[in-house]
């Protein structure tokens, strides 16, 4: 059985100011539920008060971003090492947006899970593709070339650890989340594609998230479907209430 998880991704919002109170009352909100598997990304400048907010708490902290060396000399990077010594378990890469604005191709993307696995962080490994490409009918194609550059570089043993995410670009920040159909269409294809790369338990092992426009409403429908283990939810997970009813959407009594 995989576990729920719920990744609040807080994309470059919040400082640190504004960081203490959403995570204060995500703790009270949250406080000893257990059947989701809760993550919070904030930016790099709010890990360390994030850390000690929810220290003894069920919320598990992950950065946004990596660089695929250790340490040296380049300017405005963050390493993994450095995450995890800051309390890290996870770490989102390949989001759309790093993709898009900062030029981040499948090679670089790749050297950033390995370096996430190496350093004992769980990458959650982004993919998805733009409104055009589904409209062209060359959605699957997208996210296969997207998986495989993963698969080049992922070990067997290490793939039980990845956790993926679909988030088509179309959806993401407009309101209009994939139907629960079709994003489980696709990450059943997903799970098709870590299946015959690392075989049958590996594939039943590894959580597929969706992301893009999931809110408290529409949760519950995408979690119905038997291949939707989470999801990676941005502008939704930037308010502490509506963030804890999507992570207690299973709960008739979740209502904050
Ligand atoms: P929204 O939930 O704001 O659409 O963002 C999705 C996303 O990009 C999460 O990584």
């Amino acid at each position: 059985m995989r576990k729920p998880l719920m990744v609040g991704n807080w994309k470059m919002n919040k400082t640190i100011t504004e960081s203490i109170p959403l995570i204060t009352d995500l703790t009270e909100f949250l406080k000893d539920y257990r059947k989701t598997e809760i993550v919070i990304c904030p930016p790099y400048t709010s890990l360390w008060v994030a850390r000690e907010l929810i220290q003894d708490s069920n919320i598990l902290l992950g950065a946004q971003n990596l660089y695929f060396q250790n340490d040296g000399a380049y300017t405005g990077e963050i390493s993994a090492r450095m995450l995890q010594n800051i309390g890290c378990s996870y770490v989102i890469l390949g989001h759309s947006e790093r993709r898009e604005y900062f030029q981040e191709n499948s090679k670089d993307i790749a050297r950033k899970v390995q370096q996430a696995l190496d350093f004992g962080l769980k990458p959650i490994i982004c993919v998805g593709e733009k409104l055009k490409e589904r409209n062209e009918g060359i959605a699957q194609k997208v996210v296969k070339e997207e998986v495989e550059a993963i698969f080049s570089i992922l070990k067997p043993l290490d793939a039980g650890r990845a956790v993926f995410a679909y988030e088509p670009i179309w959806a993401i920040g407009t309101g209009k989340a994939a139907t629960p159909r079709d994003a489980q269409d696709m990450i059943k294809y997903l799970r098709k594609l870590l299946k015959d790369k690392y075989g049958k338990k590996t594939a039943e092992q590894v959580r597929i998230l969706y992301g893009g426009s999931v809110n408290p409403d529409n949760i519950k429908a995408l979690m119905a479907e038997p291949d939707i283990d989470g999801a990676l939810v941005g502008g939704a997970s930037l308010q502490a209430d509506t963030f804890a009813r999507l992570v207690k959407y299973n709960d008739s009594n979740g209502l904050i």
